[in-house]
C-alpha cells in the first residue's frame, strides 16, 4: 500500500474516499451545512461504527466522504481509532475504493493514533482466500493508497505511518502463513517461511531437524511428531540490537502443530477442519520478528518456534507412554491430544540453554480457555508479577484484550502420576490452568508469560473490521513487549 502523511487542507485531498472521524453531538463545522438534513433527520448520529458514505460533497477535491462515527469523545481511544479505521476500510473497499484519506484532527494525531489508522486499514485490506482462483474473489478488491491527513506534518509522526505499516505488514504474514491449509503448510514449509523471512529481514535463523533433536534429546517434541510423515523441526531466530540497553534476553515462542488431528486421542471429525489454524502461536512469532527486525528494538529477541504434525498411525505415540523430555524430565503421555504443551515443554528448556532470561509463549492450548473466556479475550498465565505488568500495558496499547488466569501450585496437583515425573493432562476442571502449570514445571524461576490463544486467534465468522480466518493475535502485544521493554 502506498503511504503519505499530509497536512490539514482536507479540501484539497484528492482521492476516491476521504474518512472523517465524526464523534457524538459534534457535528463537522465544515460540513455542517452540507449535512444539516442528514443531522436533522437523525440519520447521522456520531454513534461509534455508524458509517456514511456520501458522493461529490461541494468544495472536496475527494469523490466521496465516509463519516465514520467515533462515539463519545472522551471513550475513544487508540484501540477505537483501530477498529474504527477498519470497517471503514473494509466497507470503501467493498465499493471499491482504491485510493482513500483518513482526516485525524487535534487530540487525535498522536503518533499512536497515526500508527493505529495505518496499521487497521493494510489489516483491513488482507483477505483469505489467496487460493481461490475464480477472477471474482473478495480479495482482489483492496484500497492501493492512503494518505494521512493531519494538523502538522513531523518526524515523529512520518516515524508512526512506517511503524503502522511494518505493524500491519507483520500481521498480515503471520495471516498469510496461519491461513495455509494443512496439506501445504508442513512442519518443514512452516520452517521454510521462517527462513525466508529471517533472510529478507537480516536475522539469523538456525532449523534444528529430527537427527539434531534426538541428540539433543527433545523426547517430548519428538513423541509427538512420531506419528506423522512429515518430519518436525525447531526453528530459532535471532534479533540482536546494535546496542542492547541491558542483559535480558526475550524468547517469543509459538507453538507449531500444522495440524492437530489429536493422535492416537482423535478428535471427533466434526470440525476438526479448524485444527490447521494450531500453529496460529507459531505465525506470530515469525511475524512478530519480522516486525522486530525492522523496528529495531533495544533489546535481543529470540523467536522460537516447534513445529510438528500429531497424527495417529502405527508409528505413532500411545496413551501410556512416558517420554523422556529436554529439560531430563519424565511425562506420562495420558492423552495424545494433549500435543501442544510437550512440543513447547521442549522449547522452553531449549530456550533457557540458549540463555534467554524472559519468555514468553503462544499457544492455541485448551478448548477449556474458549469455555472460561469466549472469543474476545486470550488467557494469560504467569509465574512474574513484572513481567505481567508490562505484558498487559503491551496488550492495552495494541488493543489485543488479555485476561489474567490462575496459573498457582495447587493446579500442579492434578498432573501427578506415580509412573513418571508428570502427567501431559490434569482433568476438564481447570483445563487451562494445569495446562499452563504444566508449562510452569518446565519453566522454573525464569520470568515467563503464557497467552492461550485458542479462542482468538481464529474468526469463525467475518466482522465489519476483520475478514474471517486468522487474527495475528498476539503479534501485536508481542512487538509492543519488544519495542516498549524497560
Ligand atoms: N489444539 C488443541 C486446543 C483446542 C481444542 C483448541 C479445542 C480449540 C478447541 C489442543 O492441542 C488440545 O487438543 N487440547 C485438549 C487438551 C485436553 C486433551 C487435556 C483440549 O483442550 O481438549
Ligand atoms: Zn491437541
Ligand atoms: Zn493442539
Amino acid at each position: 500500500m502506498k503511504l503519505k502523511l499530509v497536512g490539514p487542507d482536507h479540501t484539497g485531498i484528492e482521492c476516491d474516499a476521504l474518512i472523517f472521524l465524526e464523534f457524538e453531538g459534534a457535528p463537522r463545522p465544515e460540513l455542517a451545512a452540507s449535512l444539516a438534513a442528514y443531522h436533522e433527520s437523525g440519520e447521522i448520529t456520531g454513534k461509534y461504527l455508524e458509517m456514511t458514505l456520501l458522493h461529490s460533497l461541494p468544495g472536496f477535491k475527494a469523490r466521496r466522504i465516509l463519516l465514520a462515527g467515533a462515539g463519545k469523545q472522551d471513550k475513544f481511544e487508540v484501540s477505537s481509532l483501530w477498529k474504527l479505521a477498519a470497517v471503514a476500510a473494509r466497507l470503501l473497499k467493498s465499493k471499491g475504493v482504491k485510493s482513500a484519506a483518513i482526516a485525524l484532527g487535534t487530540g487525535f494525531d498522536s503518533p499512536d493514533h497515526v500508527s493505529a489508522a495505518v496499521k487497521a486499514v493494510i489489516e483491513a485490506c488482507w483477505e483469505p482466500d489467496v487460493l481461490k482462483t475464480n477472477a471474482d474473489k473478495d480479495g482482489s478488491r483492496s484500497i492501493d493508497e492512503l494518505a494521512i491527513s493531519v494538523p502538522a506534518i513531523t518526524k515523529a509522526l512520518e516515524a508512526a505511518v512506517k511503524a503502522g505499516e511494518i505493524m500491519g505488514e507483520a500481521s498480515n504474514l503471520s495471516r498469510d502463513i496461519s491461513v495455509e491449509p494443512p496439506n501445504k503448510l508442513t512442519p518443514m514449509a512452516l520452517a521454510a517461511h521462517a527462513q525466508a523471512m529471517a533472510k529478507a529481514n537480516g536475522l539469523t535463523c538456525e532449523v534444528l531437524d529430527q537427527d539434531r533433536m534426538r541428540q539433543l534429546g527433545m523426547g517430548a517434541l519428538l513423541g509427538v511428531a512420531q506419528g506423522s510423515a512429515e518430519p518436525p523441526a525447531m526453528v530459532i531466530i535471532e534479533y540482536k540490537p546494535a546496542k542492547p540497553a541491558s542483559n535480558a534476553r526475550l524468547a517469543l515462542i509459538g507453538k507449531g502443530v500444522t495440524f492437530d488431528t489429536g493422535g492416537i486421542s482423535i478428535k471427533p471429525s466434526e470440525g476438526m477442519e479448524k485444527m490447521k489454524y494450531d500453529m496460529c502461536g507459531a505465525a506470530a512469532v515469525i511475524g512478530a520478528m519480522q516486525a522486530i527486525a525492522r523496528l529495531k528494538p533495544s533489546i535481543a529477541v529470540t523467536g522460537i518456534v516447534p513445529t510438528v504434525e500429531n497424527m495417529p498411525g502405527g508409528k505413532a505415540q500411545r496413551p501410556g507412554d512416558i517420554v523422556t523430555s529436554l529439560s531430563g524430565k519424565t511425562i506420562e503421555i495420558l492423552n495424545t491430544d494433549a500435543e501442544g504443551r510437550l512440543i513447547l515443554a521442549d522449547a522452553i528448556t531449549y530456550a533457557k540453554q540458549l540463555g534467554c532470561t524472559h519468555l514468553v509463549d503462544a499457544a492455541t492450548l485448551t478448548g477449556a480457555i474458549v469455555v472460561a473466556l469466549g472469543n474476545n479475550q486470550s488467557g494469560v498465565f504467569t509465574n512474574n508479577d513484572e513481567l505481567l505488568g508490562q505484558w498487559m500495558l503491551a496488550a492495552k496499547s495494541s488493543g489485543e484484550k488479555m485476561w489474567h488466569m490462575p496459573a498457582d501450585d495447587e493446579y500442579r496437583e492434578l498432573l501427578k502420576t506415580v509412573y513418571a515425573d508428570i502427567g501431559n493432562v490434569g482433568g476438564r476442571a481447570g483445563g487451562a490452568s494445569s495446562a499452563a502449570v504444566f508449562l510452569k514445571e518446565f519453566v522454573g524461576d525464569t520470568p515467563w508469560i503464557h497467552v492461550d490463544i485458542a479462542g482468538t486467534a481464529w474468526l469463525d465468522d467475518a466482522k465489519p473490521y476483520m475478514a474471517k480466518g486468522p487474527t495475528g493475535i498476539p503479534i501485536g502485544t508481542f512487538v509492543r513487549l519488544a519495542t516498549g521493554w524497560r
